[in-house]
């Protein structure tokens, strides 16, 4: 299933894929650095937050690649200073960008971690791209244009009730005022639905929804750029994203979830219990 085809389409064409070119040069260094992170490569940015020089030198990458393309563009990146300048998110085109995607993982080298990149017009996402870098998947959506995975339409799964359903999800990590609600929340996931995964990617979860591997998939205490580039997959690929309460448009509101549609309701009833909860 995909949205309504925008007049823009060309323009977003061309955005989709200098966005495959970043995210393809990002990855091609990601990939050469995995498995040889020593612990001396790895700061802690917050608590339990990690980065590495590969985090910052694949965002350059990518900002330089966009930027050449498109010099009047802003960047909405994890790894700059600036990332939460208000500012930037006023502008006509917005792209909004995490070089490395479960940097943890990375840093581990165990799958998955992601480039993910997106383009925010006038406020509504229209480009999401994700890259798993150690599988090799490239995942593409345009606004109205369904969802590809390496190149080959892909949709979200037909699983009609929770019972049936593999979940994802993300645990806290970097605050833990709500662990308890969030524990809770986990068990009733745990004996109601077939199986429950902590893969360690937003953007691989999201986009693993979007191509019906995962039914669903909810998290709290996420940025825009954990999220942005997979709500664009999950919604061309004709499933549903919201926030705990059932809006949406989550991709600044710190919690998401997202599901097949068919499941969506289900869900919402399950985390009802942390609809004000967004650490
Ligand atoms: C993290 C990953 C992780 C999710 C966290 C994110 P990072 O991103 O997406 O799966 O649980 O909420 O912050 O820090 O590796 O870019
Ligand atoms: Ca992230
Ligand atoms: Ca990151």
């Amino acid at each position: 299933m995909q949205t309504d085809v925008s007049p823009n389409l060309v323009y977003y064409e061309n955005a989709r894929d200098v966005a495959v070119l970043a995210a393809r040069i990002a990855g091609k260094k990601i990939k050469e650095a995995a498995g040889h992170i020593s612990p001396n490569m790895v700061r802690e940015k917050g608590v339990h937050d990690l980065v590495t020089d590969t985090d910052e030198e694949a965002q350059q990458l990518i900002v330089d690649t966009i930027l050449e393309a498109y010099p009047d563009h802003r960047i909405l990146a994890e790894e700059s200073p600036d990332s939460s300048n208000n500012g930037v998110l006023q502008a006509e085109y917005l792209w909004i960008i995490d070089p490395i995607d479960g940097t943890t993982n990375f840093i581990r080298g165990i799958p998955p971690y992601a480039v993910s990149i997106a383009l925010r017009h006038h406020g509504s996402l229209v480009v999401g791209v994700v890259l798993d870098v150690a599988h090799g998947d490239l995942y593409t959506a345009i606004k109205g244009c369904g969802l590809q995975v390496n190149e080959r339409k892909c949709e979200v799964s037909e699983t009609s009730s929770l019972a049936e359903a593999l979940i994802t999800t993300g645990f806290p990590y970097r605050a833990f005022n709500h662990v308890d609600q969030y524990l809770a929340i986990l068990k009733r996931f745990m004996e109601r639905a077939l199986g429950v995964r902590r893969p360690g990617s937003a953007a691989v979860d999201l986009a693993w929804v979007a191509c019906g591997r995962f039914d669903g998939f909810f998290e709290t205490g996420l940025k825009p750029w954990d999220v942005a580039a997979g709500i664009v997959l999950v919604r061309e690929g004709g499933g549903q994203i919201s926030d705990y309460r059932g809006n949406a448009e989550p991709a600044f509101d710190h919690q998401v979830v997202a599901s097949n549609g068919r499941i969506h309701e289900e869900m919402l009833g399950l985390l009802s219990p942390m609809q004000k909860i967004y650490d």
